[in-house]
C-alpha cells in the first residue's frame, strides 16, 4: 500500500520545469488572452478586497496574481506559489515589485509549511496535479486564516471541454485518443465535482460548493487564426501531448489534419471552441 508520505510530486516537478514550463512561458500572452473569460469568472467569484492576503496556488506565469494585486492594493499581500522555476521567473519579469505586493515562491503546495495568514486562496488550473489530493488540500487549508475563503477553477471532464476534446477527435485516425483521466493527477484531476467536494470537506473545509462555468474561448484570431490556434494547441492541452509523443510521420499527418479542421471552423475571422469548468468555493 502507498501511504501519503510516500507519494511525491516528483514527476510533476520535472514536467513543469523541463517540458511544459518553457511552452507556457512562450504562450503566456496567448493563453491569458484565450482564458480571459474564465479568469474573469474566477476573479469575480474570489472578489479580492483591499488589504487581503492572497495565496495563489500553481500561479504559473502570474496572471491571476497580477490581476488580484490590482484589486488588493499596496496594503494587501500575495504569496504566489508554483513548482516551475521558468514560469515563476517569467511571472516575476511581468511586474514591478515596487508597486505590486507579490512574493513569488518556488515550492510544492502539497507539502510546503505555509503560515496561516491568507484571507483568500485562489487558483486557475493549478491544483489538479497533487499526488495526494487529500493531504495537499489539508495542507492548503492550514494556509488560510480561520474563516478564510477559497475559489479554485478546474476543468470539467475532458469530453465536456470542447477545446481539448475536439482537437483529439480531428487527429484520432492517426494519433489514437487516450482514455479520459478524470480523478487522476493531471488537468482533469478535480473534474468529478461530487468527489472533489467530498475530498475538500474531508480536508477540513466548510461551505464547499461547485458551480459550473461554461464559456466559449477564442482559440484562434488575427491575420492567421489557424496558426494562432495551432500555436496554442501544439503546446498546451492533450493534443499537444499526442504531438510530442507521436512518431514524426504521424505527428505531421495529425498536424495537417488539425490545420484543415481548424480552417473549417473559422467564423467571422476567429476560431471559437467551448470550455466547461468547475469553480470550487468554500471556507477554512
Ligand atoms: C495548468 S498550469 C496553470 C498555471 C497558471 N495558474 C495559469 O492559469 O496560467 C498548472 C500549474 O500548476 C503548477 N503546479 C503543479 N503542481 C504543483 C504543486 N505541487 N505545487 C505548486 N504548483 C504546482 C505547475 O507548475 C503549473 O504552473
Amino acid at each position: 500500500m502507498t501511504t501519503s508520505t510516500e507519494l511525491s510530486n516528483a514527476d510533476q516537478i520535472t514536467y513543469w520545469n523541463e517540458i511544459a514550463g518553457a511552452k507556457w512561458v512562450a504562450n503566456q500572452a496567448r493563453l491569458d488572452r484565450v482564458f480571459a473569460p474564465l479568469t474573469q469568472a474566477l476573479i469575480a467569484a474570489a472578489a479580492p478586497e483591499a488589504g487581503d492576503h492572497i495565496l495563489d496556488v500553481g500561479c504559473g506565469c502570474g496572471e491571476t496574481s497580477l490581476l488580484s494585486a490590482v484589486r488588493i492594493g499596496p496594503t494587501g499581500q500575495i504569496l504566489a506559489v508554483d513548482i516551475s522555476q521558468p514560469m515563476l521567473d517569467h511571472a516575476r519579469s511581468r511586474v514591478d515589485a515596487a508597486v505590486a505586493p507579490i512574493t513569488w515562491l518556488q515550492a510544492d503546495a502539497m507539502t510546503h509549511g505555509f503560515a496561516a495568514t491568507a484571507d483568500l486562496m485562489i487558483s486557475r488550473f493549478g491544483v489538479m496535479f497533487f499526488a495526494d489530493q487529500l493531504a495537499a488540500f489539508a495542507n492548503l487549508r492550514r494556509a488560510l486564516k480561520p474563516g478564510g475563503r477559497f475559489a479554485l477553477l478546474c476543468w470539467q471532464p475532458r469530453p465536456d471541454v470542447v477545446w481539448m476534446q475536439w482537437p483529439l477527435e480531428q487527429v484520432a485516425s492517426v494519433l489514437p485518443t487516450p482514455e479520459p483521466t478524470t480523478g487522476q493527477v493531471g488537468p482533469f484531476g478535480l473534474a468529478d465535482a461530487d468527489a472533489t467536494c467530498r475530498m475538500l470537506r474531508d480536508a477540513g473545509f466548510s461551505q464547499v460548493k461547485a458551480s459550473a462555468v461554461a464559456t466559449t474561448l477564442t482559440i484562434g484570431i488575427g491575420p492567421d487564426p489557424v496558426e494562432d490556434a495551432m500555436a496554442l494547441l501544439g503546446d498546451a492541452g492533450p493534443v499537444a501531448a499526442l504531438f510530442r509523443d507521436g512518431e514524426p510521420a504521424e505527428r505531421a499527418k495529425g498536424e495537417a489534419m488539425l490545420r484543415a479542421a481548424l480552417a473549417g471552423r473559422i467564423d467571422a475571422g476567429a476560431i471559437r471552441l467551448d470550455a466547461a469548468c468547475w469553480l470550487y468555493e468554500g471556507t477554512a
